[in-house]
């Protein structure tokens, strides 16, 4: 017998100074998965992870909308963890104390779960195998003055984007320096972790550049799709004169806006010229729904270059322009590292002299 209201119409959240709750980048990634073409296909009856779950709104929300059979929010802090455990039983259970049930009988309890955990840690413990992964994790954008004048020494690339396809084994390091480091790790545990068909949502604060976070997701054989757009003030207190130095030294340009609603970008010396001058800037922040293009072939691919070939994992750039070249090279790509990897010769004959 089911016992309890049906529905209830709004969160409960109880929110602590230490843990976060909605702000600007969760409430656009709330949004982002709302764009979603097909939430349903990704949530209904589905296991997801979320991370970065701070007090568990998002993993609670998106729960009570589409009913996955059961939700990981997860969080590096533990008080974060004890929060979302408390907002889940506030949400769970009505003024009586009674359990709300959903239209299937079940309860928030059933399907809900909060775990402390460094990323996917605890979902590649527990072998749990997910349908979709959501994500709003921390990236901070602090280069450092070593790791940039390696950059720099490197003279690497025009457009920023090409440092990834040029820079060989600099490329994992050049995402840490882009505060992309801590994503770029989200997305790699994600694939030892989800169904091959798996969806994964990010949000992405756009400062390095649109084709720097794209990237991202593109070189490890993802197609992406924008699912939202927004713009977020910069603190006016927030020193962006590292950036500034790097600009003077590269081609790189970061991307600023002017107040919030400017579509033009402007670097970082404008941006901080601006600034100065009693001007507020933005930056984009993009939700990104992503999916393997070839999961089978690139898993194999992934599994077979950790096995001694880490370098050239770094290196690895799978980013194509259509599906078919996608497949054809990604295709080839295995072949020739199932070869490599069986230290069989070479498969590919020298031309003839
Ligand atoms: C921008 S907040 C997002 C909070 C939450 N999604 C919300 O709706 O308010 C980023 C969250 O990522 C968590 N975090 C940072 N590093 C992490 C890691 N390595 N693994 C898991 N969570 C992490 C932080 O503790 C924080 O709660």
């Amino acid at each position: 017998m089911l016992s309890g209201s049906q529905q209830r119409k709004k969160l409960i959240m109880m929110e602590i100074p230490s843990v976060f709750g909605p702000r600007d980048r969760s409430i656009t990634l709330y949004e982002g998965i709302n764009h979603h073409p097909d939430p349903d296909s990704i949530f209904r009856s589905k296991t997801v992870a979320q991370l970065g779950c701070g007090n568990g709104w998002i993993s609670i929300a998106l729960t009570e909308k589409w009913c996955p059979s059961k939700v990981y929010g997860l969080d590096i802090n533990p008080r974060a963890i004890k929060i979302a455990w408390i907002n889940l039983y506030l949400n769970a259970l009505d003024d009586d104390g009674l359990p709300i049930y959903d239209r299937e009988g079940k309860t928030l309890l059933d399907r809900v779960e909060f775990h402390e955990s460094d990323l996917l840690f605890y979902c590649r413990d527990n072998k749990i195998e997910l349908d979709s992964i959501v994500g709003c994790i921390p990236q901070i954008l602090k280069p450092s003055p070593e790791a940039m004048s390696k950059i720099i020494t490197e003279n690497l690339s025009k457009e920023f984007g090409n440092i990834f396809r040029t820079s060989g084994p600099l490329r994992g390091f050049v995402e840490d320096q882009f505060g992309l480091g801590l994503i770029a790790r989200a997305v790699e545990e994600g694939m030892a972790v989800i169904k091959p068909t798996g969806t994964m949502i990010f949000n992405v604060g756009g400062r390095p550049g649109q084709g720097v976070c794209e990237c991202l997701f593109l070189r490890r054989g993802f197609r992406i799709t924008k699912l939202r757009q927004t713009k977020i003030m910069q603190a006016a207190n927030t020193d962006i004169s590292a950036l500034v130095e790097f600009e003077k030294n590269s081609p790189h340009r970061f991307e600023f806006f002017m107040g919030s609603v400017g579509d033009q970008p402007i670097s970082a010396r404008t941006a901080l010229a601006y600034m100065k001058s009693g001007g507020h800037v933005s930056h984009a922040l993009s939700v990104y729904s992503c999916q393997l293009r070839q999961p089978n072939q690139v898993n194999k691919l992934i599994e077979i270059l950790k096995n001694g070939f880490h370098e050239l994992s770094r290196s690895l750039d799978l980013s194509f322009a259509d599906d078919s070249s996608a497949h054809e090279k990604i295709t080839f790509l295995v072949y020739l590292a199932s070869f490599l990897n069986a230290n069989k010769p070479n498969p590919c004959q020298p031309p003839a002299e």
